[in-house]
């Protein structure tokens, strides 16, 4: 386990001096809640289920029915699942310093129900969806006698062109949302802190952007129990997860510890 001590030289006067921090944040935030990561492990997503089928449009095409049951189970296991030390520990910082951006890879809502007031979803959201054939937005809000979010059975038709509706997340092969990505990296540029946080860094373009924290003369700190491209690049490495290292670097800075 982390602890104050074991926090790297000059860390938390780093943080304490910073003006605006960024955290951009992977699968690994989550692990803590029950989101199985992608790459990581036996139960990795990506080493059960074969990305091409359940992450691309052709796989959408090809085999409707069980990819928008599988997204609809994702979007209810996450429903029900609740933020974790790592969320609420990011969304701690905004009472310490003058600007927080959260820039997440995931499709989750847990950072916001954290309390984070910034986040920017690169891949998109399990909790907006659309029309695959003309991008029309749809609402889901089926719920059950009893007032339980349910399950979307069978798949919705879009009310304006009869498509099928599809989950709103980003699929391999498919762009980013433009504006969100320009807003990310507007934050990469501004930010005197960076955090990268669960992700492997393994998917291009959203991890360019800790690469080009890391080019830039300012403080970026890794936080992930595995080694990743951005090791050798990082101000501080903090091979721990996040939900025991956020609340340790937290603990330290309301100690007022100048000495890590
Ligand atoms: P990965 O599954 O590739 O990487 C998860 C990372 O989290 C690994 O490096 C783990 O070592 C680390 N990790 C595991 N537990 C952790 C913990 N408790 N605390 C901190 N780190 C921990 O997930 P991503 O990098 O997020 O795309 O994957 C990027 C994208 O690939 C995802 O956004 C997804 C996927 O295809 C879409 O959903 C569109």
């Amino acid at each position: 386990m982390i602890t104050e001590r074991k926090l790297p030289a000059g860390l938390i006067t780093k943080i304490c001096n910073a003006r605006h921090a960024v955290f951009f944040t992977g699968a690994g935030i989550s692990k803590a809640s029950g989101v199985p990561t992608f790459r990581d492990g036996a139960d990795g997503t990506w080493n059960r289920l074969n990305w091409r089928l359940y992450a691309t449009l052709d796989g959408f095409k090809n085999n409707r029915e069980e990819v928008w049951k599988w997204y609809e189970l994702r979007r209810l296991s996450i429903h029900a699942a609740s933020p974790n030390d790592g969320h609420l520990g990011i969304a701690n910082f905004e009472k310490l310093l003058p600007k927080v951006t959260v820039i997440t890879q995931n499709v989750d809502d847990l950072h916001e129900r954290a309390g984070s007031q910034s986040v920017i979803h690169l891949h998109g959201s399990l909790f907006s969806h659309r029309c695959a054939a003309c991008a029309h937005p749809h609402t889901m809000n089926v719920t059950s006698p009893e007032g339980q979010i349910v399950a979307s059975t069978p798949q919705p038709r879009c009310t304006r062109c009869g498509g099928w509706i599809r989950p709103g997340v980003v699929w391999f092969g498919e762009g980013l949302p433009e504006a969100d990505f320009a807003n990310a990296v507007a934050a990469v540029n501004d930010c005197d802190l960076f955090f990268s946080i669960g992700t492997s860094l393994d998917v291009h373009p959203a991890a360019n952007l800790a690469f080009m924290a890391a080019k830039r003369p300012i403080c970026v700190v890794q936080v992930n129990p595995q080694e990743t491209a951005l090791n050798d690049q990082a101000t501080f490495t903090l091979k721990e997860k996040a939900e025991k290292a956020l609340p340790a670097i937290l603990q330290a800075i309301s100690e007022g510890s100048q000495h890590v």
